[in-house]
């Protein structure tokens, strides 16, 4: 099926194709449903379509306070998790981002082209530094610069994301039309291609699911432990008893039914809950054990990745090296456009 162009809404026709996409991860607490549903299981079907770069994103994660002691099991950990959910390192490139160290140069070059403005402008700067108010720094400040030097380095084309990362992606292409417009045509408007499921709210209803909010299911949560978290998660918060009426419209239960669930269960719920044919308790129920049977398999070859990690650190490195290749040939040439070169 042809990809929706989600970001405008336009005839995606009249734009160039998306040929290659790019997406990261930072390596911050483990992986949960929110990212495997909004990034991972996303990135794994977009492999046969495009030339897929998918990256561990350390150098965003160090903007905030993390200890450095974890920080390689992190890394490797997710790294190995994705492997886990399907990113073949034969299929896509997977590496991460500190093995290439020229990425950082280029973000160097973008701060130049990037207005202050914008970058206060970011509602997540503005929400990380409320929660981070003892480290306001400016790597914090600058990341989304960073993110923008992350897509633009390959050159890629399209950028699959949840939606907490569309003002980013607008910067990265504001960023990328600067450039252009004062140095001649370089870089790409990388498109934002949306997740099918691009925000997955937590067990509280209230917030996106994040590790750091505590309301979110690990993809590591062992069965027992997936049952318990459901079993206490917001549904309707009109639906007061057992015989009232539900409305899954409003059920974030029933939104992740949608994600885990087999097309006819998902209908039967719809049906039953608007006419409470089917209490809460009995619902969460059936989401828990089609969520398990999901995640077991993904458990498991995780725990089989786990035991030869040296496999998945060549995997990394040659993903790297040939990232690092592209991304040296890009600042080839923009240090020519910019004039940094002593040949006249
Ligand atoms: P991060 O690590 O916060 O999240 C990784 C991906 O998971 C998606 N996601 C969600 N999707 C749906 N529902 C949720 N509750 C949810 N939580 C997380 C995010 O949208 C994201 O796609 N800044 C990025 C990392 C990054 C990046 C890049 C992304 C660095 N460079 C270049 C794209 C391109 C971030 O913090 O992702």
């Amino acid at each position: 099926m042809a990809e929706q162009d989600t970001e405008t809404g336009k005839d995606k026709e009249s734009k160039p194709a998306v040929t290659r996409i790019y997406s990261g991860i930072q390596p911050t607490g483990e992986i949960h449903i929110g990212n495997y549903l909004g990034a991972l299981s996303n990135w794994v079907r977009l492999i046969p379509q495009y030339d897929c770069i998918y990256c561990v994103v350390d150098y965003h994660a160090i903007t905030i306070e993390y200890d450095p002691a974890e920080m390689p099991h992190a890394i490797l950990d997710t790294a190995l998790m994705g492997m886990a959910c399907g990113l073949d390192p034969e299929k896509c490139t997977l590496f991460v981002q500190s093995d290439v160290p020229e990425t950082t140069e280029l973000a160097w070059v973008f701060n130049t082209v990037t207005s202050m403005g914008a970058l206060e402008r970011m509602t997540q700067f503005k929400d990380k530094s409320s929660q981070h108010q003892q480290n306001i720094n400016a790597g914090l400040f600058t990341y989304p610069v960073l993110q923008a030097a992350d897509v633009l380095g390959p050159k890629a084309n399209g950028v699959p994301v949840g939606d907490d990362q569309s003002q980013h992606l607008e910067l990265t292409r504001e960023i990328a039309r600067r450039f252009n417009h004062q140095y001649g045509d370089t870089f790409p408007e990388a498109r934002t291609l949306y997740s099918p499921a691009p925000r997955i709210m937590g067990l509280d209803g209230q917030h996106k699911m994040s590790k750091s909010r505590g309301n979110d299911i690990s993809m590591k949560d062992e069965p027992d432990a997936i049952r318990k978290k459901l079993s206490t998660a917001f549904t309707d918060p009109d639906r007061k008893r057992r015989t009232d009426p539900g409305n899954p419209d409003v059920c974030n239960i029933f939104s992740l039914h949608n994600s885990f669930s087999p097309e006819d269960q998902i209908e039967m719920i719809n049906t039953e809950c608007r006419s409470a044919g089917i209490g809460c308790v009995d619902c969460k129920k059936m989401l828990a054990e089609n969520m398990i049977a999901e995640i077991e398999p993904i458990q498991s070859r995780y725990h089989d990745l786990v035991v030869h990690p040296d496999e998945a650190r060549d995997a990394l490195k040659s993903g790297a090296s040939r990232i690092k290749s592209m991304v040296i040939e890009t600042l080839d040439e923009v240090r020519s456009r910019l004039g940094l070169r002593t040949t006249v």
